[in-house]
């Protein structure tokens, strides 16, 4: 291994590699796909593969880069934190993270408090948790179709076929599938499944079972782009007022991408705990968990009963700190939200013309930057609308061919697409003629 780099090695060699010692040959099980290409650097809006070939990029690493790969202004500030001197010191606080938590608070409305961790998934844990502090209850309710993390509670399958929820069940929950081994019983039974978009069902769970939490994606984006039916939201956080319930909103894909405020903004609610990641670090690891005072204090409880635990040795690692603070900066700029829109839009407005001039069924889903195009006429409403019309072989076919020819969508159907600041008009028009090109052969 002594002189080698990371070009010396073919693609097939490097799988060789991996198969050897990786589990699985991958890390993060969503990561394993087909075509397995080995990409080797990224800039901007395009990922090159280590055969030299060039793609325009979409998946965005599941979609934290709102700005793009290797962002500029936000590697120089990660950079510039450890010739700076940062270090994780481990002990007390820092300038760096009051710094981020206050542009956190100032950036979402209602975050009064917040932690900060390494990724979602650890978010996610300590909301379950600390809702359960406070409420001093198991139970949970999560929608079908939504992704929170690898952790028990939320390890539930994401893409099922209709045969194994079997027809739409309102009032009513479905079982807990589990999307891996190892998971307790017991766990399962205090977590409840519902459909997106269905307040009945949330009621009728709350009046059996004492809720701890409702925990949701605002708007399902692993399942494509399934958005809230007007007022959905806003019913579920009365429903957990009136239950003694709180309500979470998981905005790990949401958060940032949808606009500085979140989702949660962009809809007028505010939910009493909310989870960040992803693009709140454009591609550097970092999590966050916030929301009401009265809530978040009780990380720090005097009654050691009651306090609930948040701890991690890297929790606000400077790197990823500094890869924030200068994220959010950036953001904050005039204009940048503006020319991601106009470049998604120009997007969507292409394809979907594409689409229709070659009469298949379309419809481009998006949440601003986010986006899916389902092979069905009308825009899912729930995970049985996208299992029982969009057209999967043909949504696979599709990514195939694209990627093909220079255009990556990872090759699962239903991934959300994610474009980014760094997508240029020129980046728009060519993934529109390979599209252009690929309905020719689909
Ligand atoms: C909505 C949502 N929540 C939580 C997570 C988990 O985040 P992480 O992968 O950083 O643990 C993800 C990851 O895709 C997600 O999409």
């Amino acid at each position: 291994m002594q002189g080698e780099t990371n070009q010396s090695l073919s693609s097939l060699e490097i799988i060789d590699r991996s198969s050897k010692y990786i589990a699985g040959g991958v890390v993060s099980l969503n990561r394993k796909v087909s075509p397995g290409i080995v990409f080797d650097s990224a800039e901007g809006s395009k990922l090159y593969d280590v055969d030299g070939r060039e793609y325009i990029d979409y998946h965005a690493a599941f979609a934290p880069y709102l700005l793009g790969h290797n962002f500029p202004y936000v590697n120089d500030a990660a950079i510039k934190s450890l010739s700076d001197g940062w270090s994780l010191m481990g002990s007390g606080t820092n300038y760096w993270e009051a710094t981020l938590s206050q542009m956190l608070c100032e950036s979402v409305p209602s975050l009064e408090l917040v932690q900060i961790t390494n990724t979602g998934s650890e978010a996610t844990a300590h909301a379950i948790r600390l809702s359960r502090a406070y409420t001093g209850r198991d139970h949970i309710i999560l929608p079908l179709g939504g992704y929170n993390g690898w952790h028990n509670e939320v390890a539930r399958k994401v893409m099922t076929t209709i045969d194994e929820i079997g027809p739409r069940v309102s009032p009513g929950e479905y079982p807990f599938m589990a999307m891996s081994g190892g998971i307790p019983e017991d766990t399962k039974k205090v977590v409840h499944i519902v459909n997106f978009n269905d307040l009945g069902s949330v009621e009728y769970v709350m009046k059996k079972y004492p809720i701890a939490c409702v925990m949701t994606e605002p708007v399902l984006q692993n399942v494509g782009i399934v958005s809230p039916n007007p007022g959905y939201l806003k019913g579920l956080i009365e429903l957990c007022e009136r239950h003694g319930s709180l309500c979470v909103f998981d905005e790990v894909k949401t958060g940032f991408r949808t606009g500085l405020g979140g989702y949660q903004e962009y809809c007028g609610v505010k939910p009493h705990l909310s989870v960040f990641g992803k693009a709140v670090a454009n591609g550097f690891p970092l999590g966050v968990i916030g929301g009401k005072r009265g809530i978040m204090e009780l990380f720090n409880d005097p009654d050691d009963k009651k306090r609930v635990l948040i701890a991690g040795t890297y929790n606000a690692h400077p790197v990823n700190t500094a890869a924030a603070i200068a994220t959010i900066e950036f953001l904050r700029r005039d204009g940048v939200y503006e020319s991601i829109d106009k470049s998604s839009h120009l997007l969507y407005d292409g394809l979907k013309m594409l689409f229709d001039e070659k009469g298949i069924a379309s419809t481009l889903a998006n949440n601003k930057s986010a986006f899916c195009a389902y092979f069905c006429n009308e825009a899912p409403q729930d995970l049985h609308d996208v299992l029982k019309n969009h057209n999967f072989q043909l949504d696979l076919t599709y990514r195939q061919e694209l990627i093909k020819r220079g255009v990556y969508h990872i090759p699962i159907p239903c991934k959300q697409g994610s474009v980014s600041y760094s997508h240029t008009e020129e980046d728009i028009n060519k993934t529109l003629e390979i599209t252009r090109e690929v309905l020719k052969v689909i």
